[in-house]
């Protein structure tokens, strides 16, 4: 039987903690899918297509990894993939909760899924969408934290509209997916 693995999240942007996550989840599992959900309790920068299209680029050379659209409840989402392990990174002690409180929820829900942690490489520990966010803001440069088309995209934004915008950093705690 395929073993199979979803790597959810909001991925505004992906980093490359992400792909770090997704890399090691593909090198454990036969298939990953990483589902790039809206997640209602954040203002998302980019829309859901062009993160999908940097989350696609940035795990094209990995070859069972499939990138997908989350739509409604991510449990019903695995379920209908004929998934039930749910990957999740986890940083620091401060993304325990947030993680442990979505875990829980999922499980009640009533579906056979599991969620499993998996650690960040130190060197990501510190690395979220948003601190990506507040230094390209500035102009910074983030090019180890990104993949190259994210940085391009933060800098054609910055230079078009001025976003992304220094407001709602969230350096831990639901920000890695
Ligand atoms: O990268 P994020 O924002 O921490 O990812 C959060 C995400 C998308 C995994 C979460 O919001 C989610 O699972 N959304 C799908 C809707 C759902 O199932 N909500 C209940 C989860 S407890």
């Amino acid at each position: 039987m395929e073993r199979k693995a979803m790597c959810p999240g909001s991925f505004d942007p992906v980093t490359n903690g992400h792909v770090d996550i997704i890399s090691r989840t593909a090198a454990i599992f036969d298939e990953v899918v990483a589902t790039v959900f809206a997640n209602p309790n954040k203002d998302h920068l980019l829309p859901l297509d062009e993160r999908m299209e940097l989350v696609e680029g940035a795990v094209a050379h990995i070859p069972n990894v499939v990138v997908e659209r989350g739509d409604g409840l991510l449990v019903e989402c695995a379920r209908r993939r004929g998934i039930n392990v749910i990957i999740k990174g986890l940083r620091a002690v401060s993304d325990f909760e947030y993680e442990f409180q979505m875990a829980q929820t999922n499980r009640a829900l009533g579906n056979a899924v599991e969620t499993l942690f998996m650690m960040a490489r130190p060197e990501h520990a510190y690395l979220s969408s948003s601190l990506v966010k507040e230094l390209a803001t500035h102009g910074a440069d983030i090019g180890e934290m990104v993949p190259p088309a994210v940085q391009r995209a933060l800098e054609e934004r910055r230079k078009t509209t001025g976003e992304p915008s220094a407001s709602g950093i969230q350096l831990s705690g639901g920000d890695e997916g």
